[in-house]
């Protein structure tokens, strides 16, 4: 695997520690063997030890074991260059095929683009140029998310990427799409026969998608300027998420199977008129506040942030799918930074029964107030499903209270959940992409924002508007409030 990025955050925090796990696991071959790149000058033995510190801090749930990472260790290699000058890649492919002989790899090379987005289709061309594409065994290419920065240029990079790569061989990476939990939800709905007849608009009111998270931008506010909460996590992620919860079951669970589907749902979402934005999408952005009381800066004020940002740090939208299954359905999205905790659930809201026999005054006022059918589908953390329905409270007289019936991953299974990227590394390396996007799939997502990212370009918000440690801005309940609906606290 040649990493370019190999210094970089993700390298650290996620890569790296997934392939220690899998080498923990044994599910690495003896040869297998890294190539890290990026401008830094070092030694292998520095670049090991950089990469052991990074194991050690970010593999919490596996334990460190010498020895395990002397063998992993000894298949690291670092080669220091700039990827904007050929002779780096002419230094890779030496590195390569000694490599390839010294641990017998078969010449199977899956490089992992990690760099600066806009340098993703220099790089591949120039793969291309030194024919690194080609060799005795497969060549790969995963290329990290952002795919593009609006349909456009999504469009241009995967054109630079097919004049080197053919489209079996690239990998875009979602890994939300990676999650046990987000797998799961096509284990919940196509392995079971119970709830996939209630599944659709018939029987269900709208489904509310959260992706909170408690941290700000962290050290990341140039590329946030730039990206933005509906960028960064919407335009993929979370819309990924939906088609998940929405897509029509497959025939087979393979990878153009699945893909197919997914991809129709995502172009079976209803595109908004310029005029439909204001109100179909929020903007947010996050002011000073209390998050878990600690006191936090606001947006503007952060490290490197520019401060007077017009930049998203939340965003919430209302999506519609026009299908014979889900026509009407609204689909309300929401995430942010530092917001009042760390959670992303997805909470399917059922009809109200058609008539109440009881007795309105026998329920307390809150469950009057909210639809008693609820499913929710915790992604993280403590991942589960829970369904909650009225029941009989204890006692004289016909008073119904909400209960909830709950599967916790932690508890019925016992077992660790592999990080997305163990799962998503593993798959690359195995050629089955079926957890991976296609380009049909982003472009159909990137459509579904553009015109929200559009109107939103040419807007002076008046941020902030709202605080670090709230659930987001007022604007994002009035949306719901509209068709008489309202987020639910998670
Ligand atoms: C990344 C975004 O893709 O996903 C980050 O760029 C975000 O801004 C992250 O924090 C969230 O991932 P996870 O797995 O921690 O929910």
């Amino acid at each position: 695997m040649v990493i370019f990025g190999a210094n970089g955050d993700l390298t650290k925090r996620k890569l790296i520690p997934a392939l220690y796990r899998l080498a923990y696991e044994r599910r690495l071959p003896p040869g297998f063997a890294v190539i890290g790149n990026s401008r830094t000058a070092m030694s292998h033995d520095d670049y090991r030890e950089k990469m052991k510190q990074a194991v050690q801090d970010f593999s919490e749930d596996t334990p460190f074991d010498e020895t395990l990472w002397g063998d992993f260790a000894s298949g690291l290699f670092y080669e220091a260059g700039d990827i904007a000058d050929y002779a780096c890649y002419a230094a890779i492919k030496v590195r390569l095929d000694e490599v390839e002989s010294a641990r017998q790899t078969g010449g199977n090379v899956l490089f992992y683009l990690s760099t600066q987005p806009d340098q993703y289709g220099p790089v591949v061309a120039r793969l291309g140029a030194h024919g690194m594409h080609r060799g005795n065994g497969w060549r790969r290419v995963v290329i990290e998310k952002p795919f593009g920065h609006d349909l456009e240029s999504a469009r241009q990079l995967d054109r630079d990427v097919h004049e080197v790569f053919a489209e079996d061989d690239v990998y875009r990476i979602d890994h939300y799409l990676g999650k046990e939990t987000v797998q799961n939800i096509l284990a919940f709905r196509f392995g079971n026969g119970i709830f996939e007849p209630l599944w659709n608009r018939r029987y269900i009111s709208h489904v509310q998608i959260t992706a909170a998270e408690s941290i700000g931008v962290e050290d990341r506010a140039p590329y946030y300027e730039k990206a933005g909460a509906l960028r960064d996590m919407i335009q993929n992620h979370l819309l990924q998420i939906m088609a998940t919860i929405a897509m029509e079951p497959p025939a087979v669970f393979e990878a153009h199977a699945v893909r197919d589907e997914r991809a129709k749902l995502l172009r079976s979402i209803r595109i908004l008129k310029p005029g439909e934005v204001a109100s179909h999408a929020v903007a947010g952005q996050y002011g000073p506040g209390r998050v878990g009381g600690a006191q936090f800066l606001g947006f503007r004020e952060e490290k490197k942030a520019n401060p007077e940002s017009n930049i998203d740090t939340y965003a919430a939208a209302t999506f519609f799918v026009d299908n014979w299954r889900w026509a009407k359905v609204p689909f309300y999205i929401r995430t942010g930074k530092r917001m009042a905790k760390r959670i992303t659930d997805i909470a399917i809201h059922y009809n109200d029964a058609p008539h109440s026999p009881f007795n309105a005054a026998g329920m307390e006022e809150s469950v009057w107030g909210t639809r008693p059918n609820l499913l929710i589908l915790r992604v993280q953390p403590e991942e589960g499903i829970s369904l909650r329905f009225l029941s009989k409270q204890p006692g004289s007289g016909m008073k119904l209270r909400p209960v909830s019936m709950d599967f916790k991953y932690g508890s019925s299974f016992g077992v660790r959940s592999p990080a997305a990227y163990e799962t998503l590394l593993l798959d690359a390396l195995t050629g089955d992409a079926t957890l991976y996007t296609r380009q049909d799939m982003v472009e159909a997502s990137w459509q579904a924002v553009t015109p929200i990212l559009e109107e939103w370009s040419n807007r002076k918000f008046v941020f902030p508007n709202y605080e670090a440690g709230s659930w987001g801005p007022a604007e994002a309940d009035e949306m719901l409030a509209q068709r008489g609906h309202a987020w639910r606290t998670p």
